[in-house]
């Protein structure tokens, strides 16, 4: 028998290479702990993580966390965007300090974007369509370039960070502008500044992408790590005995890691046993900060799966036609829809005996993705479309309306939105 699973969309086996050779972390696993997972989490949009744990335990116990995501304001917001967006969203509304960057160095040094059209850009597609999704005041927004925490952490980041390490993950050449290599090192660093003092100091924070944005993420990870004083290392093979090493420490903030935890202090480390890693790693981070140090802790992230585009093949900011933005008329967007790609049968016959495709259907993606909420709802679609009952031409324009009132209600949100980002601190110019 063959079981109907309704979120099977994207096979998860095209995935399994992250989880083998890169380290990522089934998300599954933590799914039972979180309260009410978002519809990503529910239906394994979102398939996997790297430190999760650390965000979900601040999340449960009422402890500091943030979320924080960088859009590019090089063209179109698109529902591959409102994606990170809602993510974010869910994070500030489940406590956390959510964070929105708009990468303008990056556009203006990558894509050659004026600074007027990125600052048009930024607000007029990211940030309007953020706060009509849902984000609320108290979230950080800001331009890179105009924001001198970020700018000035990318330079102290820069002192850990090699050419040959850069160009590996980002295929820098000899010819690359430096600018550009600049402004990776502030993506690192608008993934890092909130766990500065003046936002409150280490904190864990989810950095939500896609799954071919891992490598950055593995970038600053070992930037927080590097730019750290201390490296704190379990070795469990010695009947749980903990090591503090000070790699760039002086000897009386050891001495103080050894004072407080009951260590034994030797020439660069403190061996420490009877603790717990959380309770070590939390007196380092005291003494770290005390002593100047950042004590980041490792960025944590959650990987979601990509939305096919309308036509078939990858969802593309240079064909109007594979995506859908969010500042489409709600008549085009409609359209687009109805211009899809189904899992329809060449016939209706053989749709009446052999069932549609559901998971190979943009339609459908759509629906599951965006805009259907109720999961028994969606289960009904899946049903009757393997079933054979669905016919897809119905199907389309059931999305088509779905899709042309989400527009509708998502553009008069935008334009309230004009009005409150001053609640922000921004203004439209
Ligand atoms: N580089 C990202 C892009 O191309 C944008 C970005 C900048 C970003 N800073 C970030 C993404 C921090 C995630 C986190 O769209
Ligand atoms: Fe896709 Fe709907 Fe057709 Fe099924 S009936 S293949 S879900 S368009």
């Amino acid at each position: 028998m063959t079981t109907l699973d309704p979120w099977g969309v994207v096979k998860i086996d095209n995935y399994s290479k992250l989880f083998d050779e890169f380290g990522i972390s089934k998300f599954d696993d933590l799914l039972g702990k979180i309260k009410n997972p978002h519809r990503y989490m529910r239906r394994h949009v979102i398939f996997g993580h790297r430190s999760y744990d650390s965000v979900l335990r601040a999340m449960l116990s009422g402890k500091p966390f943030a979320a924080l995501s960088g859009f590019m304001p090089s063209g179109k917001a698109h529902l591959g965007h409102k994606m990170v967006m809602e993510e974010i969203i869910w994070h500030q509304q489940q406590g956390g300090d959510a964070f929105l960057a708009i990468a303008d160095m990056e556009a203006h040094a990558v894509r050659g974007k004026s600074w007027k059209d990125c600052r048009e850009l930024g607000i007029n597609e990211y940030i309007l369509s953020a706060i009509a999704l849902g984000l609320e005041p108290g979230a950080h927004i800001y331009f890179q370039s105009g924001f001198k925490p970020v700018r000035d952490l990318s330079f102290e980041l820069g002192i850990k960070a090699n050419f040959s390490e850069l160009s590996a993950i980002y295929g820098f050449s000899g010819e690359t502008n430096i600018a550009h290599m600049v402004s990776a090192l502030t993506q690192s660093a608008d993934i890092l500044h909130p766990q500065l003092k003046e936002f409150g100091g280490p904190k864990p924070v989810v950095i939500p992408v896609g799954s071919d944005q891992d490598p950055h993420i593995r970038l600053t990870r070992g930037l927080a790590y590097k730019t750290n004083m201390f490296m704190v290392e379990e070795r469990r093979a010695e009947n749980g005995l903990i090591s503090v090493r000070g790699k760039a420490a002086s000897k009386e903030a050891l001495k103080e890691i050894a004072k407080r935890t009951g260590g034994k202090l030797y020439e660069e480390h403190v061996d420490i046993s009877g603790r717990t890693l959380d309770e070590v790693e939390s007196v380092v981070r005291e003494v770290e900060l005390k002593h100047g140090g950042y004590a980041f802790m490792p960025p944590a992230s959650t990987y979601h799966k990509f939305m096919t585009g309308l036509q078939g093949g990858k969802m593309s900011s240079s064909i109007p036609e594979s995506y859908i933005a969010l500042t489409d008329k709600p008549e085009d967007g409609a359209k687009k829809v109805m211009r899809a790609i189904t899992g329809g049968r060449v016939t209706l016959e053989e749709q009446k005996k052999l069932g549609g495709e559901p998971d190979k259907c943009s339609v459908y993606e759509l629906l599951l993705y965006h805009l259907v909420e109720d999961d028994n709802e969606l289960l009904e679609v899946y049903k009757d479309c393997v079933g054979g009952t669905r016919v897809c031409g119905n199907c389309k324009k059931f999305t088509a309306e779905l899709m042309r009132g989400f527009l509708k209600d998502h553009q008069e949100k935008r334009e309230a939105a004009k009005e409150r980002l001053g609640e922000f601190g921004l203004s439209i110019t």
